[in-house]
């Protein structure tokens, strides 16, 4: 069975800008993130509990709408692998801005450690073409980022960890801002120019932050964490964007797309929004394994798991992306679906 592959599709279509022009066909892609981006560096670590390479994770992964392939896990690469000059995907299940973040999963990439695999990466690229190609090649690149959920969820929002304790959430968010303010700064220094963050959706309404609340509504609390920190990263991504005159930071903001699918899900298909399809809302664990019972119709559920989207609400979410990102007319048509 494939690994996770839950929103590739949506950042992927998101790289369409009509802002970021480039021949498709030529277009490399890195990708760093969380569970929502892996795509199986987890299963190389051999101790993590954040692995999803089960039976059911993948079983509806279709979608690619740029017309580039999604770019293999880095931990599946060698170290001077030719694939590394076609895009890399460094995602790692229940990683974090901070390196503490998902600490009980024992094994996972945190954002730094996804950047030093970049850094990792471009010496490899310089090995074989050299400086001045290398350079050209990660400045052309697009770079995907959409780290921060596990921040919340796996770390501030669990109140047997050390940070929800010591931190109010004023000093949090600065925390996790001014670390990442380190992180995107590192990228752009590796080399990095067209950069898009994705903001972080409703995790309120995430079936493991409903089970809190003991009518199962979204918890409006955490909603208005998320909104704070998506606001401040917006903020960040223009300062950035001031103070490095050839970068471009952009904010795919997936907040209110997820949230009209989660308030209005009759709208698109769905009838479901409020439990999971695999049926294991909790806290912890959460994850659809293989003994789970999935529900009849996937099409039917907002969520597959406890934290994560199913497929046919990362394919509306997919094509929201699309059609907002592409209002403008793009040099490259996009791609139809295979
Ligand atoms: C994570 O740990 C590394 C190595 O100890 C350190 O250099 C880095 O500053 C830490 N990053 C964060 C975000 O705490
Ligand atoms: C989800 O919503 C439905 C319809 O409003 C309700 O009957 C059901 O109890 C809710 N389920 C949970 C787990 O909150």
């Amino acid at each position: 069975m494939e690994m996770q592959k839950l929103v590739l599709a949506v950042l992927i279509v998101a790289a369409t800008a009509a802002s970021f022009a480039s021949a498709a066909s030529s277009l490399v892609t890195f990708v760093f993130g969380d569970s929502l981006t892996e795509v199986g560096n987890n299963k190389y670590l051999q101790y993590s509990l954040a692995r999803s390479d089960y039976p059911w994770y993948g079983i509806d992964y279709s979608a690619q709408k740029l017309g580039v392939a999604s770019p293999p896990p880095y931990l599946s690469l060698s170290k001077n692998d030719d694939a590394l000059l076609k895009g890399v995907n460094y995602a790692s299940g229940g990683a974090g801005i901070l390196n503490e973040t998902g600490l009980y999963f024992i094994q996972r990439l945190s954002f730094d450690d996804q950047i030093d695999c970049f850094r990792k990466t471009k010496e490899a690229i310089k090995a074989k073409m050299g400086d001045v190609a290398a350079n050209k090649l990660c400045n052309k690149a697009l770079y995907f980022v959409g780290i921060g959920s596990n921040d919340y969820v796996n770390n501030f929002l669990q109140p047997f960890l050390a940070d929800g304790q010591q931190y109010t959430h004023d000093e949090f968010v600065e925390f996790l801002i001014s670390t990442l303010d380190q992180q995107l700064t590192r990228l752009y220094q590796l080399g990095a120019r067209k950069i898009v963050f994705h903001g972080l959706g409703p995790l309120g309404c995430i079936p493991s932050q409903r089970v809190k609340s003991k009518t199962g509504q979204c918890l409006k609390r955490v909603n208005e964490w998320v909104l704070e920190f998506n606001s401040k990263v917006q903020n960040l991504l223009i300062t950035m964007n001031n103070r490095f005159p050839n970068a471009r930071l952009t904010f795919a903001d997936s907040y209110p797309h997820v949230l009209d699918l989660i308030t209005n899900p009759t709208a698109y298909g769905f009838k479901v929004s409020n439990t999971s399809c695999c049926n294991v809302d909790t806290q912890l664990g959460g994850l659809c394994l293989p003994n789970s019972k999935v529900c009849k119709n996937r099409r039917e559920y907002v969520f597959w798991d406890a934290f994560h989207p199913s497929d046919a609400a990362n394919a509306v979410l997919a094509q929201k992306f699309f059609t907002t990102l592409f209002s403008n007319p793009p040099s490259i048509p996009p791609q139809p679906s295979p």
